[in-house]
């Protein structure tokens, strides 16, 4: 049996203004995160990770986060364009997205390129969220399970004992931005999996490691996705635009 704190975390992607992350955020931090039980974190572009730390820490809430949607696999140097684990950490970042689907096809990132990331965030003491998931054309040709498993299986490689303390996330890419949920018993079938196969890799601390479900969860369909045995959370694009559908989420979990 097992019970983490669950997670909800929102990435906003390439959205925002200055002025719209203001009003957001601080309708997010006036939402009633106090009484939330659960660990909230936001996504947002590299360029309004400071902004937003200052909304955050000027809110003085335990149970909100920061985090960034990529970062470099390189440690410094000449990489222009790139962020690196240390800056991420200097701007007050504690998780940080990696392998997101829209990085791995827009971006051509590999299994083995994802798993650098997530090693590099571990050693710098930033959380990685690790994304997996099938497309469309996967789970019609029954590769749902394969493919879940081998993204994860890279990064299992690298990191080894270590791999308790990262947080993955099941995004079927085909739910991503579609409206298409994966139902309850979808996500908990695939949940499940990876769980035994964070277990195979870490024993009983695997019951600890939080599974994010990502993918077209708003606030009417949080409350049954979250309250499957191996859902430890959501990683929410969409409606973690609005702050109400987002604190409505938060308050399903
Ligand atoms: P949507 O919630 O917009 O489907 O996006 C999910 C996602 O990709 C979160 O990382």
């Amino acid at each position: 049996m097992h019970s983490p704190k669950k997670l909800i975390a929102g990435n906003w992607k390439m959205n925002g203004t200055l002025e719209s992350n203001s009003t957001l955020m601080r309708a997010v931090l006036e939402g009633d995160l106090r009484a939330s039980i659960c660990d909230v974190a936001v996504c947002v572009p590299s360029v309004y990770l400071s902004q937003i730390h200052s909304l955050i820490q000027s809110a003085n809430l335990t149970t909100a986060h920061l985090g960034a949607q990529d970062v470099s696999a390189h440690e410094k140097g000449a990489y222009t364009g790139e962020i690196s684990v240390s800056m991420l950490k200097d701007v007050g970042a504690t998780y940080v997205i990696v392998g997101h689907s829209e990085r791995r096809q827009f971006h051509h990132e590999s299994d083995q390129l994802v798993a650098i990331k997530a090693e590099r965030a571990l050693k710098a003491g930033l959380i990685p969220i690790v994304c997996v998931g099938e497309t469309q054309q996967e789970r019609e040709s029954g590769l749902t399970e394969v493919t879940v498993k081998r993204q994860l299986a890279a990064v299992i490689h690298l990191i080894g004992h270590c791999i308790t303390e990262i947080v993955v996330a099941y995004e079927p890419v085909w739910a991503i931005g579609t409206g298409l949920t994966a139902t309850p018993e979808q996500a908990q079938s695939v949940h499940a999996v990876l769980r035994a196969q964070l277990k195979a890799a870490a024993g009983e601390g695997a019951a600890n490691i939080r599974i994010l479900y990502g993918g077209s969860m708003n606030p009417s369909n949080a409350k049954s996705l979250l309250s499957q045995s191996d859902i430890d959370g959501g990683l929410i694009g969409g409606a973690s635009l609005k702050a109400t559908d987002f604190l409505s989420i938060i308050a399903a979990a």
